[in-house]
């Protein structure tokens, strides 16, 4: 592992990225828990989710670009997001990183890096 990369950069930059966030809907959507809250044309979320992890793993800031301060808790304010979804949202993005072959120092430090987001995002007991 070179310790000079970023995130971003390890996760295969833009399409290994893109590759990951793919599956990682196509999971959600088949999530009982999760797949009511999103819109049935899931392409959009994509975009916007590919331009948000691009920025966050210390890519481009293609949102903030496109969209301004991200917000992102305010932004899921209007969806209830207890405990239990944001479980099964880091489980289906868990599998994605192993289905799309990330090494497992790699996949756990992502996972961490996403798991303090998730919780903060609960607005609902
Ligand atoms: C904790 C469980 C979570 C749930 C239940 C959840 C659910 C949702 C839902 C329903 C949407 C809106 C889809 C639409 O456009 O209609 C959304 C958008 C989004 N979520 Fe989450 N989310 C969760 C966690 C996260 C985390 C941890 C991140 C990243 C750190 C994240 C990043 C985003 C982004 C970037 C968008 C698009 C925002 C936009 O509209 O510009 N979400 N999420």
């Amino acid at each position: 592992m070179n310790p000079g990369q970023t995130i971003y950069e390890r996760l295969g930059e833009s399409a290994g990225l893109r590759s990951i966030i793919e599956t990682f809907y196509g999971k959600v959507v088949q999530e009982p828990l999760l797949a009511p809250l999103f819109p049935e044309d899931i392409q959009p979320v994509i975009e916007r989710q590919h331009q948000f992890l691009t920025q966050f793993f210390g890519g481009p800031t293609l949102y903030s670009d496109l969209h301004g301060h991200p917000m992102m808790r305010a932004r899921h304010m209007r969806f209830p997001v207890t405990n239990e979804r944001a479980d099964a949202w880091l489980a289906c993005m868990n599998a994605a990183l192993q289905e799309n072959e990330v090494e497992d120092e790699l996949r756990e430090f992502v996972i961490a890096r996403l798991r303090g987001p998730a919780y903060h995002f609960v607005n609902t007991p």
